[in-house]
């Protein structure tokens, strides 16, 4: 059957069987590959993906009730091709990331949380990363990432948290303001407390 979805701001078609998950329409249909297939049955977080805002494992949705929601992928959230948007260059700066494998859903999930609010405590970061599995880093320099992403976020200045702008809804908020990483570059990564 032929699906209409709203994938990173652009409408996107295809013909699906109605059984074909969202995560294989992605990676299969649309070549979006970085929501990652681990476990394929809601536990590890990999294929982590946005619906209006929220984190969704879309190995457990079928892509036709992805119809008539946003959703934003990994893909997304770079403002332009070949730049990383303030998560992603947190990740980057606090080693937040080994082999990847897990990377766009922790990214995705740590999104979504910076959406609600710049001021997370430990606990708030901890729990929005609970749904995804990582093997490799033991969790602090993920956590770290978020916090040091929060700070750079605070002192951006950037407008407040909108999912829904027409053109990219899922990345404006996390983009980088004009000079926040020059800015930012003089910043410490935030101690790990215990
Ligand atoms: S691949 Fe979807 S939760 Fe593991
Ligand atoms: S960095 Fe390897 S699974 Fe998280």
């Amino acid at each position: 059957m032929k699906v209409e979805l709203r994938i990173n701001g652009a409408i996107r078609t295809a013909e699906l069987e109605p059984r074909k998950t969202l995560l294989d329409a992605l990676r299969e249909n649309f070549l979006l590959n970085g929501a990652h297939a681990g476990c394929e049955h809601g536990v590890c977080g990999a294929c982590t993906v946005l619906v209006d805002g929220a984190p969704v494992r879309s190995c457990l949705m079928f892509a036709v009730q992805a119809d008539g929601y946003d959703i934003t992928t990994i893909e997304g959230l770079a403002p332009a091709p070949g730049e990383l948007s303030v998560i992603q260059d947190a990740f980057c700066e606090t080693h937040g990331l080994q082999c990847g494998y897990c990377t766009p859903g922790m990214i995705l999930a740590a999104h979504a949380l910076l959406q609600q609010t710049l001021t997370p405590s430990r606990d708030d970061i901890v729990e929005a990363i609970s749904g995804n599995i990582c093997r490799c880093t033991g969790y602090g320099q993920i956590v770290e990432a978020v916090q040091f992403a929060a700070t750079r976020l605070q002192q951006s200045n950037a407008p407040p948290a909108h999912h829904r702008l027409p053109d990219h809804p899922g990345a404006k908020h996390d983009a980088p303001a004009k000079g926040v990483l020059e800015a930012a570059s003089a910043d410490k990564p935030v101690a790990e407390t215990k």
